[in-house]
């Protein structure tokens, strides 16, 4: 997508250091999806901003978006990188070991949904960057184990525009509409979705109380 006001965006955002621009120089060649540039930012920000120490990340690939939290939790904190390909872990250790942040980083290998449905922690952030056929399975794992007033943080809510489109009936495509809809009309979940380089969906868990008087 080069749209001129992405062009735009990636203007402002040149500078970033060398391991995460090697890792996206990684990610061309081979083609593996990443959540980019502009979405790293906006992902590290707002864990940043409800001062998230612990984040649990379904679909964390060879650590790029883990590298981007490990920035937001600092030394004291903890990223969970998930992901069912032993290779995409073993290259993560690699490259949050260079970025000195194998202290914050506990790896995981298997199925991100059963991994966190097993797991007992209490998580300020969730990632879902899994398979988009299992996003409405990975919602539904992530709201009991979030802190109220933390952030489930959903990569590739609008698909390239296909969920838009209402001739694209793909089960990935439709994965993700149950997705959004599940996530908007949460009775504990405060949704938007921010469109910008394939989709962000943003849910703030609240007390299904606060979330009953709100106008949404
Ligand atoms: C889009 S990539 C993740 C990219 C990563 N979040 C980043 O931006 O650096 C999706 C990854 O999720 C993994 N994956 C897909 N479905 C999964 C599942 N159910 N459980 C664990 N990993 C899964 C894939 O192996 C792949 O590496």
């Amino acid at each position: 997508m080069n749209t001129p006001i992405q062009l735009y965006l990636k203007d402002l955002e040149r500078s970033r250091g060398d391991l995460l621009a090697e890792m996206e120089q990684e990610a061309r060649e081979k083609e593996f999806p990443i959540i980019g540039a502009q979405c790293g930012r906006r992902l590290m920000i707002f864990a940043m901003m409800i001062g998230a120490s612990k984040v649990f990340e379904m679909g964390s690939g060879f650590g790029y978006s883990t590298l981007w939290f490990g920035h937001a939790v600092g030394p004291l904190g903890q990223v969970t990188h998930t992901d069912g390909d032993p290779a995409n872990t073993e290259q993560a250790r690699k490259y949050i070991g260079r970025a000195g942040m194998s202290d914050r980083v506990r790896f995981l290998t298997g199925d991100a949904v059963a991994l966190l449905t097993e797991d007992d922690g209490l998580y300020d952030v969730i990632l879902i960057d899994i398979d988009k056929q299992d996003y409405p399975k990975a919602l539904t794992a992530a709201i009991p184990k979030l802190r109220i007033g933390g952030l489930v943080l959903t990569h590739n809510a609008t698909w390239g525009n296909r969920v838009a489109d209402p001739n694209e009936t793909e089960e990935t495509t439709e994965g993700i509409r149950e997705y959004n809809r599940g996530a908007f009309e949460h009775p504990e979940l405060a949704t938007f979705l921010d469109p910008v380089d394939d989709g962000l969906a943003i849910s703030l868990k609240l007390d299904a109380s606060v979330r009953a008087g709100l106008p949404l």
